[in-house]
């Protein structure tokens, strides 16, 4: 347990996807200015941090994680000025500003990239190109959305390594040249007064040399290879002394296929990042391939929390859900009868275990995922890149086949537009939103939520409250209780003399569970039901109640 405090450890992170928050000109899209006229709504929140993603002047094939200018602002989110007065605004609430770092990979129309296919003044090290034998690809690497991570270059006359879409080209960090060119710009940003940094897929900037096949069988075909590469730590550690080590802001580094082991090299004591997203309670449901049915189990989910609470040597992030994820409440919970509490439950689970919370735009709505009825509904290029592959493939015959995986994985399920009141588009735009408003923004929206003592929305003010006030749910000891139970997660937070007790029963048939701890309670905390029924030796939890006792 890492018990220095900071004030990065204390804070609440509240994530904005500018495409999908708020539209102030009426183009469908989201935009900086309408970042900034929802700032009340945010700071209302008690968030302490926002993490905008990335706003950076891009073709928007991956929504700005192809990134053709690192600093110029996209046009259709506004100007540089505009910016500027979203970081001073943040600022003048008292909160900070973090934004996302895509340096693993560029967009193919970056000058670098530009320069490199033509073999230009040097730049040709900066990306990785080879020849293949014979018109194959050079190894055999797949790209996380599907297909062949290579793809040949016209004007090259060579192939380019794409660990995501074939629009973004990987850099090649073992040229000193990207690295010094990568510090200068992390610099500039810094220069500007941000609070910090969120790494793109951070562990894969070093790949191993002679770029060796992966294990076919795997679903993404290299991930052993190109994530944790010899250098990861090293650029890392290198990055972090050339730039932020100066600055007092925070970073978190989304890693890919890390457990608590490799991840406590990041984010130890002497590790280059403060903390870091894994994906292990994430792939829970995932087990037989995105297009499978997303089947789960409690005790999974809880054996990897547990874990990460316990092994782990150095600061945890802890999110649910984000702009990648489907929504939480139709994953983890109910998104029908029980969808506030169950919504609310998976909130004091974000808010009561050691590390930051991340909070993603619509969560504390309780939003839930989109109905999709259609291919050409979908914008995302790793749904529809999946779904097309397979047609492709003759694996289906047609969306139908899949819909509910899809309905249940689709990234889209995040970036739909934020639900803000129940008029047409949901108070998100005047014009046409570029992903369809989901149906249920009649009844889901924030003008409601606001006027509601019993929503989502208040809860997590709550939340956000009780965490400031106990300190042992940011800096306790976790004691996971009951770990084979297959409805109910039970655990103690506890901080020299204090201790909570947290219980939560993720199912929706009521639970009785005999726990030693719930004789010692002393006061009730937090409840998503009210009135909460009274705790004895035993502990009834009806369905998907969520409980914080303080203990004696
Ligand atoms: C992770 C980002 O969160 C995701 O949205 C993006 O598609 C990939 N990295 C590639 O940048």
């Amino acid at each position: 347990m890492d018990e220095q405090r900071t004030w990065w450890k204390e804070a609440v992170v509240y994530q904005i996807y500018p495409r999908s928050f708020a539209d102030s000109d009426g183009d469908g899209v989201g935009d900086l200015r309408g970042v900034i006229e929802k700032l009340d709504y945010v700071a209302g929140l008690g968030v302490d941090v926002i993490w905008l993603n990335p706003v950076y002047e891009s073709p928007q094939h991956d929504n700005g994680y192809d990134i053709s200018d690192y600093r110029a602002i996209h046009e259709e989110y506004g100007t540089m000025g505009d910016w500027e007065e979203l970081l001073a605004q943040v600022h003048e609430r008292d909160m900070r500003l973090v934004m996302d770092l895509v340096v693993n990979h560029t967009s193919v129309d970056h000058e670098w990239f530009q320069k490199s296919r033509r073999d230009e003044d040097g730049y040709r090290e900066y990306y990785f190109w080879h020849e293949g034998e014979d018109g194959e690809a050079p190894n055999n690497w797949t790209s996380g959305f599907g297909g062949d991570a290579w793809n040949y270059d016209e004007t090259a006359g060579l192939q380019y390594l794409h660990l995501f879409d074939e629009t973004q080209a990987d850099l090649n960090w073992d040229n000193e040249a990207v690295r010094e060119n990568v510090y200068d710009m992390m610099n500039w940003w810094l220069e500007k007064g941000i609070d910090g940094f969120r790494m793109d897929v951070i562990n894969a900037i070093s790949k191993p040399e002679g770029l060796p096949d992966g294990d076919p069988d795997s679903e993404w075909v290299g991930i052993e290879q190109f994530t944790n590469g010899p250098e990861a730590l090293g650029y890392m550690t290198e990055m972090a002394t050339e730039t932020y080590d100066d600055y007092d802001v925070m970073t978190v580094g989304e890693c890919l296929d890390v457990d608590p082991e490799t991840g406590s090299d990041y984010v130890g004591a002497d590790g280059p990042i403060d903390m870091l997203f894994h994906f292990e309670h994430m792939s829970v449901d995932q087990k037989s391939g995105w297009l499978s049915p997303s089947e789960w189990n409690l005790t999974d989910l809880k054996a990897v929390f547990s874990e990460w609470q316990t092994d782990l040597d150095g600061w945890n992030s802890l999110y649910l859900t984000n702009h990648d994820q489907p929504r939480i409440v139709s994953r983890f919970g109910d998104d029908g009868e029980y969808r506030r509490e169950s919504a609310k439950l998976l909130g004091t689970l974000l808010f009561t275990l050691s590390g930051t919370p991340y909070v993603y735009q619509g969560q504390e709505l309780g939003m839930t995922n989109y109905p999709w009825e259609r291919l050409e509904q979908l914008d995302d290029l790793q749904s529809v890149g999946k779904v097309e592959a397979a047609i492709e493939a003759g694996e289906i015959a047609d969306f139908e086949e899949v819909k509910q995986a899809v309905r249940d994985r689709s990234r889209d399920n995040a970036r739909t537009p934020m639900q803000w009141d129940d008029s047409e588009h949901a108070g998100f735009t005047d014009g046409e939103p570029w992903l369809p408003v989901n149906p249920n923004h009649e009844t889901i929206n924030a003008a409601a939520a606001v006027t509601d003592r019993d929503s989502v929305l208040h809860y997590y003010r709550d939340l956000v409250e009780l965490r400031e006030t106990h300190e042992e749910l940011i800096y306790g000891a976790y004691n996971l209780l009951l770990p084979n139970h297959e409805s109910v997660w039970a655990y103690r937070m506890e901080l020299e003399d204090d201790a909570v007790l947290v219980a939560l029963n993720v199912d929706d048939t009521e639970t009785t569970v005999t726990l030693d701890d719930a004789a010692r309670t002393e006061e009730l905390l937090c409840s998503n039901y009210n009135p909460p029924t009274e705790a004895g030796a035993s502990l009834t939890l009806r369905p998907y109640e969520a409980r914080v006792y303080r203990l004696e």
